[in-house]
């Protein structure tokens, strides 16, 4: 099963960024315990990290063709990009929403997802496990 692990803007800079909010571990760091669960659960992951809106909908639509399911982070997009809920909602493949923060413990605007209800689930708050769940959920659907 391959699985796409998809982050949006703002991600690269984990580690350095907000580490109060995000904690310490950089991105590497995150993609490399996935790939260790990933590899229990016999899942092959791909990571990419976009910044920008379009080449996150490009990865979307290429995700359709080739992978199995989807977990994405898509940053700040999560709460105004109806651009990438359409895109969600036209693969047809499972996508799971995560953050690493408690999103629904911050800012009012970030309580609101736009993706949401068109993912297959969402897992939030938990750091880098946000990602390991998520694997374990798309394990359990596939
Ligand atoms: C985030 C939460 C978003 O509100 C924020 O814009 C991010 C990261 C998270 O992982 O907690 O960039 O998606």
């Amino acid at each position: 099963m391959k699985i796409y692990i998809i982050n949006g803007a703002n991600l690269n800079l984990l580690g350095k960024r907000e580490p109060d909010i995000y904690g310490t571990d950089m991105l590497d760091s995150i993609n490399n315990a996935i790939t260790e669960e990933a590899a229990e659960l016999g899942l092959d992951c791909e990571f990419f990290q976009l910044n920008h809106e379009g080449d996150i909908i490009e990865k979307l639509h290429e995700a359709c063709e080739n992978a199995d399911g989807v977990v994405l982070n898509a940053g700040a997009y999560t709460h105004y990009s109806y651009a990438i809920r359409d895109a969600i909602k036209a693969i047809r493949k499972p996508v799971i929403e995560v953050h690493l923060s408690n999103v629904h413990a911050r800012e009012d605007f970030r309580q609101i997802s736009v993706i949401a209800s068109v993912c297959r689930g969402t897992i939030a708050g938990f750091g880098k496990t946000s990602y390991v769940l998520a694997l374990h959920a798309l394990k359990d659907i596939l």
